[in-house]
């Protein structure tokens, strides 16, 4: 018996990296998926975002573990089209029991860092975003009459001052701290239905975000920096999390080990927030 066993789980950003991690191992631990993905790069981020074949690739990882899937091309900015995709897939699965807000974009790094849009951009996909990914599960959430899980993924970004001012940190930083607003609203006026939610505060993740050329090329070219983002534990890979790493921690909010667990800023950032 899977620690999600029979349940449905609703993922943004599941083509690649975390999104994908979560979804092939709820799917393993026995949950069918909804998920979708923008595929499809952003002006304002300087590294490219997931493909279709990307998405693809999710499809058949959880096919393996003979779980269905849904998913469609989709931006976590257009609300009516999620809303549409969502309605019909829970129609399709039966249920709804899972939500994960996990996409983002680091529109940090590169010279659209210092576009007035890369702010814009930032606040509209991971928070407006999370948003739009949200508020049309809540119904079915509450229809089930089973309660729930939510998690929002932020970041160490959502509780530590981060970064050197430019638009697009800014952005990231204001928008990561945003949903830790939407959490603790939506776990209060949940809670009743037994809806929990939480966030996840990650440090650096081995996924495409990170692992890419801009960002090898912010790092080189601010050496200075490097030593602000050390996390405190040793680390084997590279001084980044694996994308499985988050996923563990998500499937104990979202299993009945977490059953007591809501209203929290998780952390899963080998001590970073907590430095001096
Ligand atoms: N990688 C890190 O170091 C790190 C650290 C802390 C938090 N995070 C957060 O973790 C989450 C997952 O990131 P990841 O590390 O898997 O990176 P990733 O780039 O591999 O995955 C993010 C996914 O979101 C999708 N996406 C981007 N814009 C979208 C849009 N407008 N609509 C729909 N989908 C969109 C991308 O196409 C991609 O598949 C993000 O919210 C990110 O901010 C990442």
């Amino acid at each position: 018996m899977g620690r999600v066993e029979g349940k449905v789980a609703f993922i943004s950003g599941v083509a690649r990296g975390q999104g994908r991690s979560h979804a092939v191992r709820l799917a393993e631990e026995g949950a069918d998926i909804i998920g979708f993905d923008v595929c499809a790069d952003n002006p304002d981020v300087a590294y490219p975002l997931s493909r279709e074949e990307d998405l693809q690739e999710t499809v058949a990882l959880v096919e393996k573990h003979d779980r269905r899937i849904l998913t469609k091309v989709l931006d976590v900015r257009d609300a009516a089209g999620i809303r549409s995709f969502l309605d019909t897939s829970v129609a399709e699965l039966g249920r709804l029991d899972i939500v994960l807000a996990n996409a983002g974009i680091m529109p940090t790094v590169g010279e659209e860092r210092f576009r007035e849009s890369a702010f814009h951009e930032g606040v509209a996909v991971m928070l407006n975003g999370v948003f739009n990914t949200v508020e049309p599960a809540i119904p079915h959430l509450k229809a089930g009459g089973r309660g729930g899980s939510i998690v929002l993924t932020s970041s160490t970004a959502g509780l530590k001052g981060t970064g050197q001012g430019d638009p697009g940190t800014m952005g990231y930083v204001a928008a990561k701290h945003g949903v830790v607003g939407l959490m603790r609203a939506w776990a209060n006026v949940l809670a009743k239905d037994l809806i929990r939610v939480n966030t996840v505060h990650p440090t650096g993740v081995a996924s495409p975000m990170i692992l890419n050329d801009a960002f090898a090329k912010y790092v080189e070219e601010n050496m200075d920096i490097l030593d602000t983002l050390q996390n405190p534990l040793p680390m084997p890979n590279n001084g980044m999390l694996l994308p499985s790493d988050v996923t563990d921690t998500i499937l104990h909010l979202v299993s009945e080990a977490g059953r007591y667990v809501t209203g929290s800023t998780v952390t899963v950032d080998a001590g970073f927030s907590n430095r001096v």
